[in-house]
């Protein structure tokens, strides 16, 4: 480790996942736990909040010794702790923001406030040690679905967003209405590989005045019309071509909004983010429609396209070396908008 080295310890808990990890200069992981509270969210078919708080808080502090003991260091080495402020669930939002103030207050290190999909956009740097600003990019999370064009480190210009459902939670609703469970998107993504995405034609939602806007409610109610069609008129539902054909909706949208973006704005590479980011068909799409337009595409391993702390780290490196320190009244925003601190 050299005299230059930035360590930053960054700890994650937004959603359902507690994690913790060690990054070294924004790009190297040196460690990264996360501890998923799936298993238990599944029993209520979605995560529940006072639940996720709870386990938030007695996972916390074991997922951060984890973290650096596992990374090889201690406090004492940190140059500063980073830590998801917002957006997200007030209160797990709260666990992990209390624990990096009074890490932060104890050791005598920095405190840097990340916001969550700053998170996910700089998941990109870590496996890509060549990505650098400016980019534009496509964050597809079960909370959010940005397109987004990152003009330097920590500095957006959104230039679309969902008007309502964000694409996993539409993943998970239409999951649940084929009888798939929680998490969906993992699990339509599965079965759509089996299914004819041809099969139904669902609608292509296209948002009149703000070309770059996504709207995923319409088709989630279109699934759920075809659905009850079929049960009322006594037909079996095939759930691989609802799956494959729901997917496939969902996928040719992002695409084409993506490639506008590119074109529009003249760019020659192009980044993936978020949970829905792992999603086969989505990469398989988005890879072949970059290469017919000549666009290197970027995007995480699964592992961290889906919430995690090393994300955190990348991010909280960039605002670190910007200058971004948050006092010990950071508190949890669980609105807050990229771009604000
Ligand atoms: O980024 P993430 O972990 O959490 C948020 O910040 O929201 O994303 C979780 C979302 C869930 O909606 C999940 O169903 C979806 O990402 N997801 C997928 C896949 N893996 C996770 N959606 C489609 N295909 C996948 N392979
Ligand atoms: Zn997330």
């Amino acid at each position: 480790m050299s005299e230059k080295d930035v360590l930053i310890l960054a700890i994650e808990s937004s959603c359902d996942e507690t994690a913790a990890a060690v990054v070294k200069n924004g790009r190297e992981v040196l460690s990264n736990i996360i501890s998923s509270q799936i298993e238990l969210h599944k029993l209520y078919g979605g995560v529940v909040p006072e639940i996720a708080s709870r386990k938030h808080i007695e996972k916390i502090n074991q997922v951060i010794e984890e973290a650096l003991i596992e990374a090889g260091v201690t406090l004492e080495d940190m140059d500063a702790i980073g830590v998801t402020y917002g957006p997200g669930l007030v209160g797990a939002l709260l666990v992990g923001v209390a624990e990096a103030k009074a890490i932060s207050y104890a050791a005598g290190k920095p405190l840097v406030g990340v916001h969550h999909i700053e998170g996910h956009i700089s998941a990109n740097f870590i496996e890509n040690k060549e990505l650098e600003p400016p980019f534009p990019c496509l964050i597809v999370s079960g909370g959010h679905t940005h397109l987004v064009l990152v003009e330097d480190y920590g500095k957006y210009k959104i230039l679309g967003r969902t008007r309502d459902d964000a694409a996993g939670e539409a993943f998970d609703k239409v999951a649940r209405a084929i009888g798939l469970g929680y998490p969906g998107g993992p699990k339509i993504d599965k079965l759509s590989k089996e299914g004819n995405p041809e099969a139904i034609n669902f609608p292509k939602a296209h948002v009149a005045d703000a070309p770059y806007d996504f709207s995923f409610s319409g088709l989630k109610s279109a699934v759920l019309n075809y659905l009850n069609g079929c049960k009322m008129r006594g037909e079996e539902i095939c759930q691989a071509d609802v799956a494959a054909s729901f997917q496939k909706a969902v996928v040719d949208v992002l695409v084409e909004h993506a490639m506008m973006a590119v074109k529009e704005y003249g760019y020659d590479k192009l980044a993936l983010a978020g949970g829905v980011a792992s999603n086969s068909g989505l990469r398989s799409a988005m890879k072949e429609a970059c290469e017919k337009n000549h666009i290197k595409l970027y995007y995480p391993s699964p592992i961290l396209c889906t919430d995690n702390a090393a994300m955190i780290g990348a991010a909280a490196y960039y605002e670190y070396k910007n200058g971004t320190r948050s006092g010990l009244d950071l508190n949890a925003v669980p609105n807050l908008k990229l771009g604000e601190r």
